[in-house]
């Protein structure tokens, strides 16, 4: 009796293992799921580029997409990412291009390898050519902590109202900490929007851990040089981001104030080629640290490196009067402000009931106030002369290119509920370089 038990139950295990080993999955790994998907315009922007991580290295790296069905697939590779933290934690991160897209067109895909597929996600490739208007979402200094915006932004790009993103630097807060877990938490937050709409970035000083590794594995910029400086064109738009951290951790290499310097100047003048400013007239710079700023708090704002240069060389503020720079972007003070048109701490307003008309210089906007762990920032009480709107309430900013004549911004307050606070228009039937004598 006892044999025939042991036996029956040993022949149960038996049949079990079998069953196991018929219908066990043949390719296993225990930490190959994708995960941190986001999306960024390549070398053109109807190729879109798509990164994830995965723990372990799961061999190859596939993206299967298409129109309505997944019946294409490109391959691309992943590289070994080891944060400079002391556990020096490790993962693959992996890049595939979707090359010559159709244009105005949604695409449906899902990432991964044999091992395990993302979730399946969709994004709308932008129309051809300039007439169109571009629409994006700006804004700088959102952390894994207390990202006011996040949800708000979430819910917009899923509702399809942004062309992509411009995420002004400063990320996570920051993207090495504890070990770059804060990292890793940070792209899963960002997910729900920058696996649907082109994620943009330029690096901020939260991502100066060992020289910017965190921020130039994680995002794929185009560019042989994107950890530092890009361009793309986008509809009428020509946009252009630096880094203007290389100014402030210069141990990193003075070399690189030269080399971003010389390349801002030849793309900018590329872009003013009177073919290229003609199908794309307008001229769109973003950075992290602002040339401007009226926070009472500040004292990098003082330093105005980025725009005077250090020792008074490579300055980059007589590059966008030289070039006609339209529209300059930056954040790291954790507000929002709005200039008149401005070039060297003086206001040059087109004409005076509308400075915006045609300006006598370029405008710019700060925007800073996603929301991260060190909260907002006070202003200074008086205003600068140059100061036309600000306001240190968290949210982020909307930019809508209608044309080539007309943009349109505008600030989302979320402490506000969405309440638009601010927005203007910026009016130019000539873009052409600005006649300030210097
Ligand atoms: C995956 O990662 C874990 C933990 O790092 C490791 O133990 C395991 O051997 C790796 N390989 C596979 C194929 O799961
Ligand atoms: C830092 O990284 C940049 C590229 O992103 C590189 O050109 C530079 O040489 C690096 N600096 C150091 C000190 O490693
Ligand atoms: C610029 O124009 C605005 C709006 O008309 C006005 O409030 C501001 O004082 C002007 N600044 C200068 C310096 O003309
Ligand atoms: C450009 O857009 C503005 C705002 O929508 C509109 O008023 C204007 O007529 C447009 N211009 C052209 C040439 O389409
Ligand atoms: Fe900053």
């Amino acid at each position: 009796m006892k044999i025939i038990i042991i036996s029956m139950l040993l022949g149960i295990c038996w049949a079990r293992k079998l069953q196991i080993r018929e219908a066990g999955p043949t390719y296993v790994c225990s930490h190959c799921q994708p995960e941190q998907i986001h999306i960024a315009f390549g070398e053109k922007v109807n190729d879109i580029v798509v990164t994830w991580s995965t723990f372990n290295d799961t061999q190859e790296s596939r993206v299967q997409y298409g129109v309505g069905i997944m019946d294409k697939e490109a391959i691309g590779s992943s590289k070994l990412f080891i944060d400079g933290g002391k556990l020096m934690r490790s993962q693959y991160i992996h890049t595939v291009t979707l090359k010559d897209l159709k244009f105005n067109t949604r695409y449906v895909y899902h990432a991964g390898s044999v091992y395990g597929w993302s979730e399946e996600f969709s994004f709308h490739t932008p129309p051809a050519g300039e007439d169109w208007p571009v629409r994006a979402a700006i804004y700088g200094d959102m952390g894994n902590k207390n990202a006011h915006s996040l949800s708000y932004l979430q819910d917009e790009a899923q509702r399809n109202h942004f062309d992509m993103v411009l995420h002004v630097g400063d990320f996570a807060y920051d993207m090495d900490s504890n070990n770059a877990l804060v990292g890793d938490e940070f792209m899963r937050q960002i997910q729900p929007l920058a696996a649907i709409v082109p994620y943009m970035t330029c690096p901020g000083n939260h991502e100066q851990a060992y020289n910017f590794s965190n921020y130039g594995a994680r995002f794929t910029m185009p560019g042989p040089d994107s950890t530092l400086f890009y361009s793309f064109d986008l509809g009428p738009v020509h946009f252009v981001s630096i880094s203007t951290e290389v100014y402030y951790f210069t141990h990193y290499g003075l070399k690189l104030i030269v080399n971003q310097y010389n390349w801002l100047r030849e793309d900018l003048a590329k872009a003013n080629l009177p073919e290229n400013r003609r199908r794309r007239p307008w001229l769109v710079v973003m950075g992290h640290r602002p040339m401007y700023c009226s926070e009472s708090n500040d004292i990098d704002c003082s330093c105005e490196y980025t725009r005077t240069g250090l020792l008074g060389v490579y300055g980059l503020e007589p590059l966008l009067m030289e070039f006609g720079v339209d529209l300059v972007i930056w954040a790291h003070e954790h507000s929002y402000e709005r200039t008149w048109p401005l070039y060297d701490n003086k206001v040059y307003n087109g004409s005076y009931d509308k400075p915006y008309v045609n300006p006598g210089a370029p405008v710019h906007i700060i925007t800073g106030s996603a929301g991260c762990q060190e909260a907002t920032d006070p202003f200074r009480p008086d205003p600068m002369s140059w100061s036309a709107f600000r306001s240190s309430d968290y949210g982020y900013t909307r930019l809508v290119a209608h044309n080539k004549t007309h943009v349109y911004m505008e600030q989302v307050d979320v402490d506000l509920k969405g309440k638009v606070i601010d927005s203007f228009w910026l009016v130019k039937n000539q873009h052409k370089p600005y006649n300030i004598k210097h």
